[in-house]
């Protein structure tokens, strides 16, 4: 184990029995999967169960093994298999469906974009063309920085056209978070726009790629930019001659272009997606072709619910894994007709989310409790307004509390929508616990049962399995392998196995059934078979949603001259589940100020982005320490979160968290 899991694996978690809501009729009778035997066909016959998914999608040549298990933990999926994510998410619909809409974009101030299959598979292939000339060629990773606009499926799509893994860095990252991803990718093509609306206000978003570009190691010789109103670029962008290409120009150039799907192993990767971890720099989980897209598109169908004549919303953002798996290749790959939004969901006013509810009759809804939190405070008035009808809600991300859930069911879903909680991971490509929501009952605060095929587990702390459905909390693990799962850290598959697998596995093994997976979470096992997820046991916390490393938080304020030494503890919050504070010991000689506490903001914002902005920070004397000096964030969280300190007899000057606590909360 590593020493950072400060946990309790044998205490019994006290939680309130919740009641059971059962699924409502009309929902069971027309779900995607109403027989339980699902469940048996995937683990009888595992792993070939998964055959289900890679079924649903136009292989052109199908694989001769379902899994090469040889070479643990870098498993093979759909081994042999040939095919293109982009072929089977556009060019295949197009026979059936050329004319239904794809994509029902809604900018912020209302502005629309309706994209129809045939729309898209145009926009798609004049992109792809646009790439190539750029000189973009097979397995050339992308970066792409982009907010919530048609360009960015538009730009993914394409470079899966051409078999170009893309890296998206969520909008609301810095130059400098940019800048790092692009030197871990050695990505030299970056694709931005000029601008995005937020609350009403056009930004320039293109600076931060300038930015980045500036400060990357890596030789970044094109910079793509899209524009948020095609042909009028926004004033305050600057276009760098020889490296800067407007889209704009580069599609016209290329309007009836047609670009043949380039055909990709299974194993080829499809894209990065960098994610916070434990330690050291962010890691780009690469994902595979065949497996993350079987992965996505059967958990769509049979978690999701999915079908073609749907209009579905997933309110995250593209940015992040959830819009990439259940935004973009998930649903597309179904042909269903998928809603994006560009802005703020309270912009121009509350009531905006159930506005763009009513006006395209969504029918499937899927957003994080922080979200539902945030509906939550401001009252029921505003969806009440609207006329809206759900068959079927998503919950992402986080915990989601049981009176969230109960509010969501009640105000949102008019008590006859079905809700699943959807427990996953970036690393995991796709859900793997959440009730089928026609054959489980829904219970708030628990994901529920495994997904078919999948195999969860209690660990304690000493690595032994803890007995199945016993009530007790401890280490949330994934004992077999399953096709949506990351191939392996890109460029570092020592990282891969130092993260995820070696605190539980025997990596001397070569058998798969010594290798298991560390997801990093705390989670109960209840009496009824529900898992219950407790929250990140690492140091890893979830901000509104946004995943973040206390590792990435601490060192952007070590980047702040005044600053001895930092520490960040997460703290709960009501709204946004959790938010960072900064402690924080000033150099000699150094004063607390405002001043500094702003540069402290500021560099966090710089480093990182806005939406890690801390909450609090406090400048102390010391960090309670151990011994041997390593700083104790658990001492630091109790005190954030005003609970009683552990035991403190272990540490170097036991006083210090006395003292801190003392600032934090007077006496
Ligand atoms: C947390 C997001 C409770 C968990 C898809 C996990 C959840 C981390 C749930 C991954 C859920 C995700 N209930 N907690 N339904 N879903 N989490 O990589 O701590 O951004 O490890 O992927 O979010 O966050 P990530």
């Amino acid at each position: 184990m590593s020493d950072d899991v400060e946990f309790e694996g044998e205490i019994e978690a006290r939680l309130s029995e919740q009641e059971y809501f059962r699924p409502p009729a009309k929902f069971v009778g027309q779900a995607n999967v109403s027989d339980p035997a699902i469940h048996d066909r995937f683990g009888d016959e595992w792993p070939h169960g998964f055959e289900e998914y890679a079924e649903l999608l136009d292989w052109e040549s199908r694989w001769d093994e379902t899994l090469d298990a040889s070479n643990p933990p870098f498993y093979e999926w759909f081994v042999g298999g040939e095919l293109n994510a982009c072929y089977n998410c556009v060019d295949r619909h197009l026979d059936e469906r050329k004319n239904q809409v794809a994509l029902l974009w809604e900018g912020e101030g209302g502005d629309r974009s309706h994209l129809t299959y045939q729309d898209l598979y145009r926009e798609v292939n004049r992109m792809a063309a646009a790439l190539r000339t750029m000189g973009v060629e097979e397995d050339d990773v992308v970066t792409l920085h982009l907010p919530m606009v048609p360009a960015l499926p538009i730009t993914m799509l394409a470079c899966a056209r051409i078999g170009a893994p893309h890296s998206e860095v969520f909008a609301g990252f810095s130059a400098s978070a940019l800048a790092q991803r692009i030197d871990d990718a050695d990505s030299d093509v970056v694709v931005t726009i000029d601008g995005y609306y937020r609350r009403g206000e056009l930004l320039n978003h293109k600076q931060k790629a300038d930015q980045a570009v500036e400060e990357a190691d890596t030789d970044v010789d094109t910079v793509l930019v899209w524009e948020r109103h095609e042909g009028d670029l926004h004033d305050d962008v600057d276009v760098v001659e020889d490296r800067d290409v407007l889209v704009t120009d580069l599609k016209a150039d290329h309007d009836r272009a047609r670009v043949d799907p380039v055909t990709r192993n299974a194993e080829d990767p499809l894209f990065l997606m960098y994610t916070s971890g434990t330690t050291g720099q962010p890691k780009g989980c690469q994902h595979r072709t065949g497996g993350y897209l079987s992965y996505v598109t059967g958990t769509s169908k049979y978690v999701l619910d999915i079908k073609p004549e749907d209009t579905y919303w997933c309110a995250a953002d593209i940015g992040w894994i959830t819009g990439h798996s259940y935004i973009v290749y998930g649903p597309l790959a179904l042909g269903t007709t998928s809603v994006m939004y560009e802005g703020a969901p309270d912009h121009p006013h509350k009531g905006r989310i159930w506005e763009i509810a009513e006006k395209y009759d969504v029918d499937i809804f899927h957003t994080s409790p922080t979200a539902v939190r945030m509906f939550m405070k401001w009252g029921p008035e505003y969806p009440e307004e609207y006329d809206f009808d759900f068959r079927h809600m998503t919950t992402v991300g986080e915990p989601i509390q049981p009176e969230a859930w109960l509010w969501y069911y009640k105000y949102i879903g008019g008590e006859d929508a079905v809700i699943v909680d959807t427990w996953w991971q970036t690393e995991t490509g796709g859900h793997l616990i959440t009730n089928l929501p026609a054959l489980d009952d829904m219970k708030p605060g628990s994901a529920g049962k495994p997904c078919p095929g999948i195999q969860p587990a209690i660990y304690d702390d000493n690595g032994n399995p803890v007995e199945a459905a016993s009530g007790k909390a401890g280490n949330l693990v994934i004992e077999k392998p399953w096709p949506g799962m990351l191939q392996t850290v890109y460029g570092d598959d020592e990282r891969f196995v130092d993260e995820y697998w070696r605190d539980f596995s025997d990596t001397n093994s070569d058998d798969m059934a010594d290798w298991v997976y560390k997801a990093g979470d705390g989670a109960v096992h209840e009496r009824d078979g529900y898992f219950r997820i407790l929250g990140r046991l690492d140091d890893v916390m979830n901000v509104a949603g946004h995943r973040l490393g206390t590792m990435e938080l601490e060192s952007a304020v070590a980047e702040v001259e005044e600053v001895a030494e930092a520490a960040v503890a997460a703290r709960e919050d009501a709204e946004k589940g959790e938010v960072p504070d900064v402690y924080v010991v000033l150099r000699e000689g150094i004063e607390p100020s405002e001043a500094v506490r702003n540069g402290i903001v500021r560099a966090v914002e710089e480093e990182i982005g806005k939406f890690a902005r801390p909450a609090n920070v406090v400048f102390v004397d010391d960090l309670p320490k151990t011994r041997s000096g390593k700083i104790m964030r658990r001492l630091l969280e109790d005190i954030s979160n005003d609970q009683d300190l552990g035991d403190t007899t272990t540490l170097r000057d036991p006083s210090v968290p006395e003292q801190i606590r003392d600032l934090v909360h007077g006496d």
